[in-house]
């Protein structure tokens, strides 16, 4: 893979950034564009052999669509985004080059790619899966193969509910008022790992987190049932009988 070229469109910050260290580091040579910076992205997507979309959900399709159609045949159209369907229609209409749609299922806080999961929507083409495959693998990453509609199903349940779960946690402490100071001085170690879950959604990247819980079609059933959840448990703690509660636990 010494010879590639790699274009990442958004590779100018977050995970996109990552993965252009990543590349380099595997001996590629790397491309990065934001909205200002670096390589124009047609200029990228004319040129390049492996070219990356990896900027924020709402801009994705649409930049697909620009870069797309100018993407080589013989090229690599892949992106990053945390979900699926959408981006995978997009680059299959807009382009004619392999296409393969990957989730890597961490954030660029992480130090290597060793036991990290990536999910791959294999669309179009042979050519070039098993040298992303190998690619990834011979770093110890963990990949699993989904349609983009089992992906973003699967997503809804574990990136959605698990963010929504921070979210409520982190409205109610910010409802109830209490100097954050104060609290960090009764913390125990799990609260301190959920206060540091709701800094990540409410001080670092708000939008990520709002597009990828609003912008997927299956979180909608999944906060129906976590509407519901919280309904049960707050009349059984109205009552404070602690024996419902337990039985409501155990189901
Ligand atoms: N961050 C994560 O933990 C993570 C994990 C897995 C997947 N993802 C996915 O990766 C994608 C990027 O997320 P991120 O958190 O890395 O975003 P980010 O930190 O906001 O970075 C986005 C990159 O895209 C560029 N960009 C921003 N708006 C753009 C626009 N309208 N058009 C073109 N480029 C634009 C930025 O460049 P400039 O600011 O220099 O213009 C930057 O290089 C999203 O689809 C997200 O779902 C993120």
């Amino acid at each position: 893979m010494n010879d590639i070229e790699v274009g990442i469109i958004g590779g100018t910050g977050g995970i996109g950034e990552w993965f252009a260290r990543f590349f380099r580091e595997e001996g590629l040579t790397v491309h990065v564009s934001g909205r200002t910076t670096g390589m124009p992205a047609v200029e990228m997507a004319r040129r390049c052999d492996i070219v990356i979309v990896g900027v924020p959900i709402s801009a994705t399709c649409d930049v697909i669509r620009l870069v797309g159609p100018l993407v080589r045949r013989e090229s690599l159209l892949m992106d990053l985004t945390s979900l699926k369907a959408e981006p995978v229609k997009a680059m299959l209409e807009s382009s004619t080059s392999d296409v393969i749609g990957l989730h890597p299922l961490f954030g660029p806080d992480v130090p290597s790619l060793d036991g990290q999961n990536i999910v791959l929507c294999p669309a179009r083409g042979t050519k070039w899966l098993p040298r992303v495959k190998e690619l990834f693998l011979s770093r110890g990453a963990k990949l699993v193969e989904a349609s983009p509609e089992r992906h973003d199903e699967l997503m809804a349940f574990v990136q959605g509910l698990t963010h929504l779960n921070t979210i409520t946690m982190g409205l109610a402490l910010r409802d109830a008022g209490i100097p954050q100071a104060e609290l960090e001085k009764f913390s125990t170690p799990i609260f301190r790992t959920r206060l540091a879950c709701i800094e990540k959604i409410f001080l670092k990247n708000p939008r990520l987190y709002s597009e990828v819980i609003a912008s997927n079609p299956h979180t909608k059933k999944i906060t129906a049932l976590y509407g519901d959840a919280l309904r049960r448990l707050e009349e059984t703690v109205r009552k404070g009988k602690a024996e419902e509660l337990k039985r409501l636990i155990e189901g």
